[in-house]
């Protein structure tokens, strides 16, 4: 198990790692990411969420099946008419392409998913997102720094009574993210941005961003 300490180091190189090896993750590593992923920030430190670790193949297969349709159905035709995103190449586009297509094909054989969820009276609002992702994204760098690859993957949400029935969630209970976790069978390397100047203003929108040297 390898694992790095660099915190900008591992947020420069958490990149969605679509392509797992079925192999088992120890529990101890999943404990690990569930106590990253409840040191995150959230609205009244209310901590609504709820986490559910899914091993079982026979619940991850029958989710799968959702999220396949919703592939056919939405995501490969958008990918397919869409240019590059900024800083991503065209071949580097096509790549992700195609790891989005093996993901999808290989979603349930991911040795372990985690199941962001939230126990919500309401609707869904921006405030319950911003109470869920930022514990997303700590399991997310967790399992990077452990050397396990994951993904943020919402598509099942293009199904969510359906996927979320398979999944067997009690009412009250709404699902914001399934990460499927394991070893890599590539390498981590850096993510593909566009350049900072493009995104960030000061003081006016529009004005660009003018940080002073040193
Ligand atoms: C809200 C959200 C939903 C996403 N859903 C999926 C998904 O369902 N399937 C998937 O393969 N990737 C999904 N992703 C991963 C993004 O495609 C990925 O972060 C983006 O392409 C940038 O790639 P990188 O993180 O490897 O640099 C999602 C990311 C976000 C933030």
């Amino acid at each position: 198990m390898s694992e790095s300490g660099d915190v900008f180091e591992i947020m420069r190189t958490t990149r969605a790692m679509r392509r797992l090896k079925p192999d088992p993750v120890p529990d101890a590593l999943i404990r690990r990411i569930l106590e990253a992923g409840i040191c995150a920030p959230n609205g009244g430190n209310l901590q609504r969420w709820r986490f559910l670790v899914v091993k079982d193949t026979a619940i991850k297969k029958a989710v799968q099946a959702w999220y396949r349709r919703a592939y056919d159905e939405v995501i490969g035709p958008r990918y397919a008419s869409s240019a590059p995103p900024p800083g991503v190449s065209a071949e580097r586009y096509r790549r992700q392409h195609e790891a989005v297509e093996y993901l999808t094909d290989h979603f349930h054989e991911a040795p372990v998913w985690i199941v962001a969820c939230l126990e919500e009276d309401g609707p869904p609002t921006r405030w319950s997102g911003a109470s869920i992702y930022p514990a997303v994204q700590n399991m997310l760098l967790a399992a990077r720094a452990l050397g396990l690859g994951a993904t943020l993957t919402t598509r099942h949400l293009l199904f969510e009574k359906e996927a979320e029935a398979a999944l067997g969630l009690p009412p009250g209970v709404r699902s914001y993210a399934i990460l499927p976790i394991g070893w890599p069978m590539g390498r981590f390397g850096p993510v593909g941005r566009g350049p900072l100047e493009e995104v960030v203003y000061q003081d006016r929108w529009g004005q660009p961003y003018a940080p002073a040297e040193g």
